[in-house]
């Protein structure tokens, strides 16, 4: 699994508090990567004391995880409402300072993501979106005053040259992000090529998602403005909570 910024410990705990929000009945969107997968094996583990849930997997690697302790699994098309979604993140714009627990984000975008790291925010933004609540674990290594960095899109494939270059035209730096382990790019989950595209620190997150979703041949990007309802993060110490 792909290790990011941040201490196994603090991920671990983000993810078994944000896991104790999961209730008998629910349907639980199950978000990628390391600091989610902590919840998961949380969820695993209630589901063996007796728990009833069904989970909707974000990526190839969360399908996995939830198989192996023992989550049932649904799909989005299979099922009316999904009552939590859990996930993780790139970036988390936080500007509290540590002490308030509810913030506004209408003051300066806090709870607003980058996501994409692991190639899996395509099917993410589906699940977290279509979720009644949508809870975000993280370690302090992802906050931020304000959302910067590569944000990656997910492209068709014979339209990765003509994105690079309207990505370009709006004053951005397209990266096509290459497989570690294998020749060539990575490919997502869904088939798709993915190009991480860095537009310095961003003034305007609303306006520049709409810039890119309007790119024919994207499809999907990995900004996520004014989605989450609270953030966990886990610390060497114990877990901050941020509702907005
Ligand atoms: C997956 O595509 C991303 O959106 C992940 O949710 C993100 O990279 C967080 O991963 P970690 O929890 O491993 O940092």
């Amino acid at each position: 699994m792909k290790r990011t910024g941040g201490s196994d410990e603090a991920k671990r705990r983000a993810g078994e508090r944000a896991a104790e929000e999961v209730e008998d009945g629910f349907v639980v969107g199950l978000g990628t990567g390391s600091t989610t997968a902590h919840a998961i094996r949380a969820i695993g583990e209630m589901v063996e004391g007796g728990l009833e849930i069904q989970g909707i997997p974000t990526s190839f690697q969360s399908r996995q995880l939830a198989l192996e302790v023992g989550i049932p699994l649904t799909s989005l098309d299979a099922i009316s409402s999904v009552d939590l979604a859990i996930d993780g993140a790139d970036r988390v714009v936080d500007t509290g300072d540590g002490d308030e627990q509810v913030l506004d984000r209408s003051d300066a975008g806090d709870g607003d993501l980058i996501k994409g790291g692991g190639a899996a925010h395509m099917r993410e933004k589906l699940v977290d979106t279509a979720a009644d609540r949508f809870v975000v674990v993280a370690d302090p290594s992802k906050l931020a005053d304000r959302l910067g960095g590569p944000i990656p899109l997910e492209v068709v494939p014979d339209a990765h040259s003509a994105v690079a270059d309207t990505v370009q035209e709006l004053e951005g730096e397209p990266t096509l992000r290459e497989a570690e382990h294998k020749d060539g790019p990575v490919v997502t989950d869904n088939g798709n090529l993915v190009l991480d595209c860095s537009f310095g620190p961003i003034e305007d997150p609303e306006r520049l998602a709409s810039r890119l979703a309007s790119i024919p041949g994207v499809l999907e990007h990995g900004l996520f403005v004014g989605r989450t309802d609270a953030t966990y993060i886990g610390t060497e110490t114990g877990v901050e909570v941020r509702e907005y």
